[in-house]
């Protein structure tokens, strides 16, 4: 279960074809709360120091993925951090808004889908951590 505010699973149906493999499915509005505005996807995480993300999105929601392989994902409210292991297919995490997140421990093989609420646009991003916390009032 997670815990720290703006951020949530999201099971997606499993349907199973037996020695044919699954099928997970996502359908707009329905299995995530937002309109689909831009599909992306992260692969080629080879490297064991990899670190992605380490940013929070002002307005952005999107829901992260794991369709190949495992990785780490850490969320952080600027109060409470929680960390979660993605490793099937059918199970996400959705990341609202002032959420700072980050992504380590790939296998070789892990591919990442992420399904967002806008287009792409850099002043949505918060890359400072001190910025995300003045962001969200808990700046010491
Ligand atoms: P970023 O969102 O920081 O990646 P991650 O969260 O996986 O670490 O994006 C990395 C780079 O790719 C950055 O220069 C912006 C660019 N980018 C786009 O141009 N369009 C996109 O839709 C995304 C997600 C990233």
């Amino acid at each position: 279960m997670l815990t720290v505010k703006n951020c949530d699973l999201v099971q997606l149906p499993q349907i199973e074809d037996g020695i044919d493999g699954c099928i997970s499915v996502v359908e707009n509005l329905k299995h995530i709360k937002f309109e689909i505005k831009r599909v992306y996807y992260i692969y080629n995480l080879g490297n064991a120091n990899a670190i992605r993300g380490k940013h929070s999105h002002k307005e952005l929601e999107q829901v992260i993925f794991c369709v190949n392989g495992s990785f780490l994902l850490s969320v952080d409210d600027g109060e409470n951090k929680q960390s979660i292991v993605l490793d099937k297919p059918s199970l996400g995490v959705y990341l609202g808004t002032n959420l700072w997140h980050t992504m380590t421990d790939f296998s070789k093989d892990c591919v990442l889908l992420v399904l967002a609420s806008e287009f792409f646009a850099e002043s949505d991003y918060v890359r400072d951590y001190e910025q995300f916390l003045e962001y969200v009032g808990k700046k010491k």
